[in-house]
């Protein structure tokens, strides 16, 4: 079963790819090797033997005579074979005992079984009774016969047992080498496999954990830090990004009947006191005002959670813009100078210069007017409210802070859920999702929203493209200061634009 298992792996599988590649490229190799030594030598040979027996051949009978005796002399290994036979093939001179078997005396080379005197020293001790004949070595041979003119035939070879060995040689050492690498392959294929399958098996027993419910589950890294691990890396985020929208789901759906049963039940008791009460027309009236108040109040939320998911579906990609952040800050700027002017706040714009981006123009006013709104809300009376475009940035990015209550650090990332309300601003009119719906247009626009402490107040920071590394350092006041401001926020550094 489990090895069953092992050869279907994809590793194993590889593996055995690999060792199939591996044995074709030694497959040729060999057929290279082969070709090398026997064919293209024994080519060679032959074209060495043909010449020779042509030129010895030009020669005088007893030239050869003398020539074929020198030769032999010096050639005590019997590397070169050389005789000299009459019409009749009896041997005249040389170191053939015989005319070899079937040799035709054509003057071209053929491989041929020949009988050779031993060398001196080589040969196994005479057999009893054939004391006077001299011993004599079968050699596999390639050799040239050629008719001479006087009808004697001449014979030159040259032993290639020498040649056949090493050919042997290299082939079976290839071949044996071969049967330990092929299982070496195997082997390590199976090896990993078995390793690459204890992995996967953990991978699966987290997802089934995931798929059962446990949404904090996550798939284990090998911690090799190759392309496997990337993707679990990948996958795992994934997995972060759901958590995090099935937990807000959740928590959406409390919320929402959390916040729409308060206003409703306001209403319930509202008109049923109006109902058995001994109530006059203007009173009735009052009652009624306040009901629509009520139910005005659960149709914003209902219209904000609409207009979040609908944002959030992504649709409204199709109709991106170029768009001028210049002209979206003046334009939340115009429209928030009224209230800021009826709360005696000092309103600031600084927009030096403006900057284009692709997006949604009418999402991204929104986004602006929620942040403004939340400043100009959450601001005491008196208090200082700017809002300014860093157009010469990269990317571009509209900055609003104030002066007032601030966020603390903890609560940063809880303020951007849903229906979240910090304690300190509960007493004020709001029902916790602007913030959801900036972040939800700036996810929509690739965009990152950020929250620091402008000491005192809090700065949201709109960037208009991904956040750069390294911008996240510090607080705001503390940019500030580094970028060589010369007051605090509270006292005015942005004199640009005032209002209020
Ligand atoms: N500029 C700010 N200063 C202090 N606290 C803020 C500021 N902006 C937001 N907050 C805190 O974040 C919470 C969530 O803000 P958000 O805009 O989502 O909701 P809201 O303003 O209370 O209601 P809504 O925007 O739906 O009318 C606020 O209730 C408040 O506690
Ligand atoms: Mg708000």
């Amino acid at each position: 079963m489990f090895l069953t298992e092992v050869a279907r792996s994809a590793t194993f599988r590889l593996g055995l790819r690999m060792a199939s590649a591996f044995l074709v490229t030694a497959l040729l190799l060999l057929a290279f090797i082969y070709w090398q030594t026997a064919v293209h030598e024994t080519r060679r040979i032959d074209a060495f033997l043909t010449a020779e027996a042509a030129a010895v051949a030009q020669e005088s009978p007893h030239h050869i005579l003398a020539e074929v005796r020198q030769r032999i002399a010096i050639d005590l290994h019997r590397v070169n074979i050389l005789a000299l036979f009459g019409p009749d093939l009896r041997p005249i001179e040389g170191n053939l005992t015989a005319m070899p078997r079937g040799l035709p005396a054509d003057g071209q080379a053929h491989p041929v079984v020949a009988s050779l005197q031993a060398p001196p020293g080589t040969a196994a001790p005479p057999a009893p009774g054939e004391a006077d004949r001299p011993p004599v070595v079968e050699q596999t041979v390639r050799a040239v016969a050629r008719r001479l003119p006087d009808g004697t035939i001449l014979v030159i070879g040259r032993n290639v047992d020498e040649l056949a060995r090493l050919r042997d040689t290299v082939l079976r050492a290839l071949t044996l080498g071969l049967l330990p690498v092929l299982l070496m392959s195997v082997g390590a294929a199976a090896v990993l496999s078995i390793r690459m399958l204890g992995h996967i098996r953990r991978v699966n027993d987290a997802i089934r954990g995931i798929r059962q419910g446990d949404l904090r589950g996550r798939i284990p890294l090998r911690g090799a830090g190759d392309d496997i691990d990337q993707l679990t890396i990948s996958v795992n985020g994934m997995l972060d990004e759901i958590e995090r929208l099935v937990y807000e789901v959740r928590g959406v759906g409390d919320n929402i009947a959390h916040d729409l049963r308060t206003p409703l039940a306001r209403l319930r008791v509202r008109l049923e006191r109006a109902r058995d009460g001994d109530t006059s027309a203007d009173a009735l009236r009052a009652v009624l005002a306040k009901a629509v108040t009520d139910l005005d109040q659960t149709e914003a939320i209902i219209t904000a959670l609409l207009r979040i998911s609908e944002i959030e579906d992504g649709q409204r990609r199709a109709a991106f813009r170029r768009v001028s952040l210049q002209a979206i800050c003046s334009e939340v700027y115009q429209l928030y100078l009224p209230v800021a002017e009826m709360r005696e706040l000092s309103f600031q714009l600084e927009t030096p210069g403006d900057a284009f981006v692709v997006g949604d123009a009418e999402l991204l006013t929104e986004a602006v007017a929620n942040l403004v709104d939340n400043a100009t809300k959450f601001v005491p009376d008196g208090g200082t409210v700017m809002l300014a475009l860093d157009a010469d940035r990269s990317p571009p990015r509209i900055r609003v802070r104030d002066d007032g209550p601030g966020i603390p650090a903890a609560e940063r990332a809880a303020v951007l859920r849903r229906f979240y309300r910090g304690d300190k601003s509960r007493h004020i009119k709001g029902s916790g999702l602007g913030l959801s719906l900036v972040q939800a247009i700036a996810r929509l626009h690739g965009y990152t929203l950020r929250i620091e402490d402008a000491r005192p107040g809090c700065e949201f920071t709109l960037f208009c493209g991904p956040e750069p590394a390294g911008a996240a350092t510090g607080t705001a006041a503390d940019r500030h200061a580094a970028a060589g401001a010369k007051t605090p926020p509270a006292d005015a550094p942005w004199p640009v634009i005032t209002g209020g």
